[in-house]
This record gives structure tokens, C-alpha cells and sequence, in this order.
């Protein structure tokens, strides 16, 4: 059909007035990752996002449920809500994420001022839960999918520095670690197709990003085989015997070759299943970044094995092995919990010893918190006294700064190639970027701008940041 330009002027409707909201993201890089996805299903409805809550026609809060310190955080971060809503009445909050399959008939009949409650697998049906409803009413979708990964979904990133992205390749996770309520707040484990990843991955390159970040809660774990998700994987393959497999250490290589000059990260690596096939495509490809995130949890075997964690000390340690074997200046990072159920001094003590070992350029510490549902929380009592959880992730924290400050100063005279993010808040010629190793660098230039490469020799440090000077 085709219209005269009169034509179309007469039959124009006039513009809908666009609905505005605010997004406010918790917890890991994994949220953000979801956030993005969400703004670009608003964005596609016509929905304008805007940074102020006063200003929106609703509100969503993008939840994470991994400790108790995180939902108490968001908990009165609804209430402060309420002041909002009275200047509002008509204002829509929503709660998104991971505490909304958990806690939604908490949230929706104690906070009465929650409207929607969207779980991780539910985000596109966000747009019509918001349109059908109705005064004073409540809409809920939490169901978990075994299927949904976005895929087709271009996300709207929120970074904002227009150089390193997210890349979400996988959903969920199946390891039921004893502690953690991820398996049962994101689901099933299902990877993403990786002709999407690839495609997401280009774009972000000709956009003028230089380095993307794989996501995944157990990257190592990503499989997909002649189109399909790992769900599906003895049943397609029986099927039909030529089908490609695609591995994490594949998909990994194939991200790698899409450009040199665009940087690959990702996170997280499990020790029970990183294979040294992906470590010698880390070490084949310079643009793959030396740099690998390993949460140990623990340094003692028993706690391993009450965790669920299926590695023991010594694995861990193999791994860290072949890593500092096959990829020579690799940083390493993990995860630690202080006082999980039961934690015996000695075992503490193997958690400290274990890192004195591994010598870790980075650590996430944690004391434990009891999470609903888990296995812990089942099998397990959470009886290591609060003050003892915290002299213990102090004694860690402390362990881990001097290590960080031995390794920085390590690096004292070494040059590296930094992948320059952004100007600094300080100062419009010093400059802010990442080596491969993940380490934050800063140095004072006036010929070089977020995006470029340069060379930089360190020439002081803190234990969180290198400082160093241009390479002619
Ligand atoms: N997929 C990642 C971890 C995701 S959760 C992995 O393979 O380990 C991020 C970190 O939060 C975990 O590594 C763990 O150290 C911490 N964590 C998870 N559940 C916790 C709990 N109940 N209490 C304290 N810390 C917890
Ligand atoms: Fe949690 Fe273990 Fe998966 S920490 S996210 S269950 S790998």
C-alpha cells in the first residue's frame, strides 16, 4: 500500500504521550547485563527511561537475592519509595529479578507499594503486566523458563563508557552449590545460540566498543550443538551425528577472531569444570584477556564438600596449576565465604593458607548468610557466631590487601597494553584503563582518548590501582 504525501498527513495519529521509567539495578555484573535487556524491551514499547524516580510513571528495582544484606538493602529502598508514590499515586513499582520469585506475595501484601513483581525469565511480558493494569491492582509473572536466553534481544547498554560491554551467554545454573539460591531465583542452566553472541559482539565492535565481557554464573559449562541448548543434547546428537558442538573454549575462540582488536573477557570460571582447552584458547589469543575469576569459597576439602562445590583443595589447586602453566602472567581472582556452617578454626586457617599458596591478585570476600530453600539451609546449621564470621573475612581482607600490594608492586617497571576506558574524575589528562591482567591503570596523557591502546610503563602503585607513564 502506498500513500500521496496528503494522504499520509491526513491519516496520521496524533503521538502517544510515552510512558517514562526509572531502572535501578542490585547485585552482579549478571543484573546489569538484565537491566539492559529490559530497557531495550521498554524502549521498544515506546517507553522513555529517565535517572529520576520523581520523574517516572514507574519505578522498577532490579533485585538480588545472593545474601541477606542485599535484600534488606532493597527492602528499604522500596519503603523509601513511598514518599514518591505520595507525591504519585499513580506511580507503578515494580520489582525485578532475583528476590521476585522468592518474595512476591511478601512483597506484594506486606509492601503494599509494590504494583509488579517480574522474575528473571518473565522480563517480556514487563511491558503488558504494566499496560493491563488496572487501579490498585497487582500483576505477577515469576515463572522460570528452560528455554528463554534474549537472544534476539539487542540490549540498551547502561555502562555508558561506550568501550566494554556485557555479553550474557547463558542462563540460570545447575551446580547447587549448598549455599547459593541462584539455581533456584535464575533456574535451569540453558546456553545462548552463539550465532546471536557473535552477531551481538560485532555490532558492539563496529559501535566502536573494544572490549566485551562473555557472562555466564558457570561459563565453563556452556555447550551448544547443530541448534539447540545442552537441555536437548543427547537427543539432537543421536539425531544427528555431524552436529557442531560449541564448547565455552569454541565459542571463546570464535569471539576472539571476530577482530584483534576487540578485547574478550568473562566471568565466571568454576573449578570443577574449566577445562585446560579453554586455557590454551586463552593463551592462544592475545586478545583474550589473562585474567581469570575463580571463586574458591573455601581452602579446607570438608568445607568444600558441604558446600557442594565438587572440587577439593587439591583440585583447586591443580587448576591454579595449569593456568599458571599454560597462561604465564595470568591474574587471578576469587571468591571467598568466612564462617559457613560449622567452620572450625582450622579450616578457616585452610582458607588463609590456600590463598598464601595461590597468591591471588583479587578477592571477593563474604561472610555467609543463610539463604531460604538452600541446601545449607536444610542440611546444615548456621551456627558460626556474626562476630566470628566477621574477624574472620577480616583476617582475609587483610591477608588479601598485602597480597594485592606484593603483586602490584611486582608489576613495578613492567609495560603493559592498556585498553583506555575513560578520562578521570580528577583530571581531564589523566587517563583510566585496564591491562589484560584486569588491573586498574592510570596515567597522564593529552594525545590518547577512551578507546585507544597504549603502552604504559608502571612506575608506582596502591593495592587497588597501577600508575605509570606513556611509552614513546
Ligand atoms: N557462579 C559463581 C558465583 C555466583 S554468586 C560461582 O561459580 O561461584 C557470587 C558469590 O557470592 C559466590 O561466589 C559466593 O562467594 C558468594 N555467595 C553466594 N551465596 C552466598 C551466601 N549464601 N552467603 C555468602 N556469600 C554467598
Ligand atoms: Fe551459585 Fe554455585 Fe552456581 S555459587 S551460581 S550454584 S556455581
Amino acid at each position: 500500500m502506498s500513500y500521496t504525501e496528503t494522504e499520509k498527513e491526513t491519516i496520521a495519529v496524533p503521538e502517544k504521550v510515552s510512558k517514562r521509567f526509572f531502572l535501578e539495578t542490585y547485585g552482579c555484573q549478571m543484573n546489569i547485563s538484565d537491566s539492559e535487556i529490559v530497557t531495550a524491551l521498554l524502549q521498544k514499547e515506546g517507553y522513555k527511561s529517565t535517572l529520576s524516580p520523581a520523574e517516572a510513571d514507574v519505578v522498577l528495582l532490579n533485585t538480588c537475592a545472593i545474601r541477606e544484606n542485599a535484600e534488606d538493602k532493597i527492602r528499604v529502598r522500596i519503603k523509601s519509595l513511598k514518599a514518591v508514590k505520595k507525591r504519585n499515586p499513580d506511580l507503578i513499582i515494580g520489582v525485578l529479578g532475583c528476590m521476585a520469585e522468592r518474595l512476591k506475595k511478601k512483597l506484594l501484601e506486606e509492601e503494599h507499594l509494590v504494583d509488579i513483581v517480574v522474575g528473571p525469565d518473565a522480563y517480556r511480558s514487563l511491558p503488558e503486566l504494566i499496560n493491563g493494569l488496572e487501579d490498585g491492582g497487582k500483576a505477577v509473572n515469576v515463572l522460570l523458563s528452560r528455554e528463554e536466553t534474549y537472544a534476539d534481544i539487542n540490549p540498551v547498554r547502561l555502562s555508558g563508557n561506550g568501550i566494554t560491554a556485557y555479553i550474557s551467554i547463558m542462563r540460570g545454573c545447575d551446580n547447587m552449590c549448598s549455599f547459593c539460591v541462584v539455581p533456584f531465583t535464575r533456574g535451569r542452566e540453558r546456553s545462548r545460540d552463539p550465532e546471536t553472541i557473535m552477531n551481538e559482539a560485532k555490532l558492539l565492535f563496529e559501535q566502536g566498543y573494544r572490549e566485551v565481557t562473555l557472562l555466564g554464573q558457570n561459563v565453563d559449562s556452556y555447550k551448544w550443538f547443530g541448534g539447540g541448548p545442552k537441555k536437548d543434547f543427547e537427543k539432537v546428537t543421536a539425531e544427528n551425528k555431524n552436529a557442531e558442538v560449541v564448547s565455552f573454549a569454541s565459542l571463546l575462540e570464535k569471539v576472539a577472531l571476530i577482530h584483534p582488536l576487540l578485547r574478550v573477557r568473562f566471568t565466571t570460571s568454576n573449578p570443577q569444570d574449566m577445562t585446560n582447552e579453554v586455557l590454551h584458547v586463552i593463551a592462544k589469543y592475545p586478545n583474550i584477556c589473562k585474567y581469570i575469576h575463580l571463586p574458591m569459597q573455601a581452602g579446607s576439602s570438608s568445607m568444600l564438600e558441604r558446600m557442594n562445590r565438587g572440587y577439593d583443595r587439591e583440585k583447586y589447586l591443580r587448576r591454579i596449576e595449569a593456568i599458571r602453566e599454560i597462561i604465564p602472567g595470568c591474574s587471578i581472582s576469587t571468591d571467598i565465604i568466612a564462617g559457613f556452617c560449622s567452620e572450625t578454626e582450622e579450616e578457616h586457617k585452610e582458607t588463609l593458607s590456600l590463598m598464601e599458596k595461590v597468591k591471588f591478585d583479587y578477592a571477593y570476600i563474604f561472610t555467609y548468610s543463610e539463604r531460604p530453600g538452600t541446601l545449607a539451609a536444610k542440611k546444615y546449621k548456621d551456627d558460626i557466631p556474626e562476630e566470628i564470621k566477621l574477624t574472620r573475612m577480616q583476617e582475609i581482607l587483610a591477608r588479601q590487601r598485602r597480597q594485592s600490594m606484593d603483586n602490584n608492586e611486582a608489576d613495578i617497571g613492567k609495560v603493559f597494553e592498556v585498553l583506555v576506558e575513560s578520562h578521570s574524575k580528577r583530571s581531564k589528562q589523566q587517563l583510566v584503563g585496564r591491562n589484560s591482567q584486569y588491573k586498574s591503570i592510570v596515567f597522564t596523557s593529552e594525545q590518547h582518548k577512551p578507546g585507544d591502546y597504549v603502552h604504559v610503563c608502571i612506575t608506582k602503585c596502591t593495592s587497588g590501582t597501577l600508575l605509570g607513564e606513556v611509552l614513546n
